[in-house]
């Protein structure tokens, strides 16, 4: 009698913590997606799915959402490495989301997709990071749209071309072009630019080596 009350006793509170613990992870999962509105959920998942995503699962892919808790809306996007396989499509869902202000796309594979003028319209943008992902072709002067912008990171693509001139970016901080083809003059409004603090161009073809006074600027130039 008491041994099977014991038991029944030590099995509900076995449920119990099964109960709690499975809440918890629940939770847990889906804590970054939380304030997110179920249509940006569903522009999300549309994203996911224009790729070969067998590189991450849904649950490692929403950890690095986040969500406006007022609007719902998303606003920030960080891929996880190795996430999403194919060509980025003019048309991606992704350019859906007008509201993001940090998109990191970074170590994924887009392979032979050239970067969509599409980015001109997410124009919250403040994080921008495209590295390492196989983009080609030249960037799009629709970026100049981004006027929120501080960090642009696009190295380690393959890009060709000049870069565009994006004079009017005046929020630039961080910019990094590096391991691409670019080509031409290094473009040298990017000196006047007020908060560039770190700028990377080095493994390009750019021509000609502009000289920093080294005491007034931490810039690094480099051809
Ligand atoms: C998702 O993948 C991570 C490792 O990348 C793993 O820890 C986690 O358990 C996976 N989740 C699901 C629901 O498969
Ligand atoms: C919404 O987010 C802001 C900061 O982003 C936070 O201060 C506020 O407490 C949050 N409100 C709710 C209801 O979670
Ligand atoms: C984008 O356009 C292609 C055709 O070029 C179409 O097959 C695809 O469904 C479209 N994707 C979206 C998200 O509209
Ligand atoms: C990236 O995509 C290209 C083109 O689809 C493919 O050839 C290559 O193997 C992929 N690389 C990785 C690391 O998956
Ligand atoms: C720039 O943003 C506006 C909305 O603010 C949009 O209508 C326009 O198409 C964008 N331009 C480009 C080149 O993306
Ligand atoms: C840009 O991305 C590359 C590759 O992901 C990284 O090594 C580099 O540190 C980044 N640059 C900046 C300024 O964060
Ligand atoms: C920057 O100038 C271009 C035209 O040169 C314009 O299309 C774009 O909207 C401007 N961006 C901002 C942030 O003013
Ligand atoms: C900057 O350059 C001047 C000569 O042009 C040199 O005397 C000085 O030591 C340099 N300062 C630093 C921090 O390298």
């Amino acid at each position: 009698m008491t041994r099977s009350c014991l038991r029944l006793h030590f099995l509900f509170v076995l449920l119990l913590y099964c109960v709690f613990a499975s809440s918890v992870l629940k939770i847990d999962a889906v804590s970054g997606i939380a304030a997110c509105s179920p249509d940006q959920i569903q522009a999300l998942l549309q994203f996911k799915n224009e790729f070969d995503s067998r590189g991450c699962n849904s649950s490692d892919y929403f950890n690095g959402v986040r969500c406006d808790n007022m609007t719902g809306a998303v606003t920030k996007l960080q891929v996880p490495n190795g996430c999403l396989d194919g060509i980025l499509k003019p048309n991606s869902t992704l350019f859906w989301l007008h509201q993001l202000r940090w998109l990191d796309l970074s170590h994924n594979n887009f392979t032979s997709s050239s970067l969509p003028s599409g980015f001109g319209n997410l124009n919250r943008l403040e994080v921008l990071d495209l590295s390492s992902n196989g983009f080609i072709g030249q960037v799009s002067s629709s970026i100049s749209n981004l006027s929120m912008l501080t960090n642009l990171n696009i190295s380690h693509n393959e890009l060709i071309g000049s870069f565009p001139y994006v004079w009017n970016l005046t929020k630039l901080s961080f910019l990094d072009l590096s391991y691409n083809h670019f080509s031409g003059a290094i473009p040298s409004f990017l000196l006047s630019m007020p908060f560039l603090s770190y700028l990377e161009l080095s493994e390009n073809h750019f021509s000609g080596l502009v000289e920093v006074p080294n005491s007034s600027s931490s810039s690094r130039l480099e051809s």
